[in-house]
């Protein structure tokens, strides 16, 4: 592979990548849904194929990277007894950093070897199933949950991930991390360049993400912690890192794990574990770990791509009927098993900031709900109970809580990962009484479930792909033994998985005039990133300056005309103020078309509350409206 072309660190800010409008869908809002399908695969194509010059995940520079850290994983699971591994973030990279501890532990539980996976969420628990997004610009915050987490433990492999290498949450983690360099050995993984981080001031810090990022760039250099930061392009919906980003770091963490356990020789006998010998071929042996990396990423790629084809006829359609359900004010709820489950519920989570969304809008269900998850310390959500009946993630709760009440306008989605007869069981009953209730029905599943098994009569049936024999032997031959090799069956799928319910979620939030060209018109301004987000994006549609639209979205969240008195407010109190209140850029924007008064943009809102539409009114002639 070609090493990668990087661009020279002029320390100027320049726009991220992860902030640029993907030009390849800037008509995702005028758009059918089979080309939004295609839409969304040609922005995600890029997670594998990379964008411009810029540092690509097969590069060899990125692959050596990689397979460094995951020579210190591999160091850390056969020492765990003082050794952990502890991933964090913030929104759906704090859900991915969760799912990725939780498979990897149960992984280690299952080979006879010590849990040694940890996560942090910024918000805590409650962040895994909702909306809380203020904590991401707390350095402190993050310092505070590291220590706790990382309290009597040696040696840890910390890796903070930040997309788009912007949370201050994360940027407190590794500055924590890299003056205990004797304990820590701190990563970050992220989707920009060095050179785009923000040098902003932080409030109540006196680092900015530039400074702690510059530092983490010298230590690399002497292998005191990496920067992992292949470049994906922009994402399909201006910012949303919850897409390609959060799909890429789930791709990266899976593969470096996996191919850390292929380090480890495990006796059969679980009474010989602690004869792991993690160093036996790592140190001498890199070259093919490397090729075993690469490997990894095609399996990735190959489900991926080949999920499309067979999938996207079923796709539109119930694409379509969860539009529907949206715009007639009904609900999609995602009902699964297994990982899929959990990822039905990352997904749902991330509505409500990306669209203004209400929390019932679109929700997940998980068997079991999170709460006997190994990794979840139940004490921390108040959300999740011991009894899955009362537990709001679960299908239990699903079952007594919300079927009673689905009519005709919802769509119910099953995810269904496995050929297990239980699983077919409990889901030949749920569709019963489904079927009752709503024709909107939906069931992903892959290739492994026996669909003769299932009354799947009036059903939308997407089918994903499904790993090719080829692909696993090439990684049974790097290394990877037959259980191994299992996981990374079922890991692939769930990436093709987590595109469509992305392309769901993302295309009905189209449907409902959410989306205006590529840009997300009604997010919540609910951390700085996004209040920052939110006033681009007003300046981008009203084509005005950064500054006019700046004091439209003040006036737009304290509803006012006069806001002389708010200029010398503090951000953190400018987004506690904006996180409560409903369509705050929306408003911004008619305010800075229209040069109206808050009155009179607010009633131009009542009356035509499409956002869509109403932009589309006030930027055109009505007659040319498509
Ligand atoms: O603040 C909201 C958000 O943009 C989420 O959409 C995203 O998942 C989270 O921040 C984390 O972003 P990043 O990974 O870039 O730090």
């Amino acid at each position: 592979m070609d090493s990668p072309k990087q661009v020279p660190p002029p320390w100027k800010a320049e726009r991220p990548v992860t902030e640029l409008s993907n030009r390849k869908s800037e008509n995702i809002d005028t758009a059918t849904v089979p080309e939004i399908i295609n839409i969304l695969h040609d922005c995600e194509e890029e997670m594998f194929i990379g964008w411009q010059n810029y540092q690509r995940l097969h590069d060899k520079d990125f692959v050596k990277k990689l397979s460094e850290v995951s020579k210190y994983a591999a160091a850390l699971i056969k020492n765990s007894a003082d050794s952990a591994i502890i991933l964090s973030g913030c929104g759906t990279s704090g859900r991915i950093a969760f799912f990725i501890a939780t498979k990897m532990n149960s992984l280690l539980r299952e080979r006879g070897l010590p849990q040694c996976f940890g996560y942090i969420i910024a918000g805590g628990d409650r962040a895994l199933t909702h909306s809380v997004e203020a904590f991401e610009d707390s350095p402190g915050a993050g310092k505070d949950e590291l220590i706790k987490v990382a309290k009597g433990k040696r040696k840890i492999l910390f890796i903070g991930i930040s997309c788009g290498l912007s949370a201050p949450f994360i940027a407190g983690q590794l500055h924590h991390c890299m003056s205990h360099l004797d304990t820590f050995l701190p990563v970050l993984l992220g989707f920009n360049t060095i050179h785009m981080v923000r040098d902003r001031t932080i409030e109540g810090w006196d680092h900015t993400l530039l400074t702690v990022t510059k530092h983490l760039m010298l230590l690399e250099s002497s292998g005191q912690g990496y920067i992992l930061n292949p470049i994906v392009g922009p994402e399909a919906i201006t910012g949303s890192s919850r897409m390609k980003g959060g799909g890429v770091t789930k791709l990266i963490l899976e593969t470096c794990f996996l191919t850390a356990l292929s380090y480890l020789s495990v006796s059969s006998d679980p009474k010989d574990n602690d004869e792991i010998n993690a160093d036996k071929d790592a140190a001498n042996d890199s070259s093919k770990q490397e090729k075993l990396i690469t490997s990894l990423f095609e399996c990735y790629k190959q489900v991926w791509e080949t999920s499309y084809p067979t999938s996207k006829e079923q796709l539109s359609k119930l694409i379509e009927q969860a539009g529907k359900s949206l715009l007639d004010n009904g609900h999609v709820y995602y009902a699964g098993w297994d990982t899929w489950g959990l990822l039905g519920l990352v997904d749902a989570s991330e509505c409500p900031p990306t669209f203004g969304s209400d929390f019932d809008d679109i929700r997940g269900f998980l068997k079991g709900g999170l709460a006997p998850l190994e990794s979840f310390p139940q004490t921390m959500n108040a959300a999740v109970g011991q009894d899955p009946l009362e537990d709001e993630t679960s299908l239990e709760f699903f079952k007594k809580s919300v079927l009673p009440s689905i009519t005709a306008k919802d769509t119910v989605v099953f995810l269904v990962p496995s050929n297990d007869a239980n699983i077919y069981h409990e889901l030949n009953i749920l569709l019963k009484s489904v079927m009752q209730k709503t024709q909107h029905i939906g069931v992903i599943s892959s290739l492994l479930v026996d669909e003769t098994q299932l009354d799947l009569k009036s059903c939308t049936v997407v089918p994903l792909g499904h790993l090719k024999e080829e692909m696993i032997n090439k990684i049974q031959d790097g290394g990877l033994d037959s259980e191994l090799g299992n996981v990374v069956v079922k890991s692939v799928s769930e990436l093709a998985l987590k595109s469509a319910l992305n392309a769901i979620s993302t295309g009905a939030h189209i449907a409902k005039g959410k989306v205006y060209q590529n840009y997300m018109v009604d997010l919540k301004l609910s951390n700085s990133k996004l209040l920052e987000r939110g006033i681009g994006i007003v300046s981008r549609c009203a084509e005005c300056s950064k500054e006019f639209a700046r004091d439209a979205v003040m006036r737009a969240i304290y509803r006012t005309d006069d806001i002389a008195s708010f200029r010398d407010t503090p951000v953190s109190s400018i987004i506690q103020t904006a996180g409560n209140v409903e369509r705050v850029v929306p408003i911004a924007i008619i305010l800075a078309i229209k040069g109206c008064t808050v009155r009179e943009a607010l009633d131009h809102q009542e009356r035509a509350p499409v956002i869509r539409t109403s932009l589309l009114n006030l930027l055109q002639p009505p007659s040319t409206i498509s």
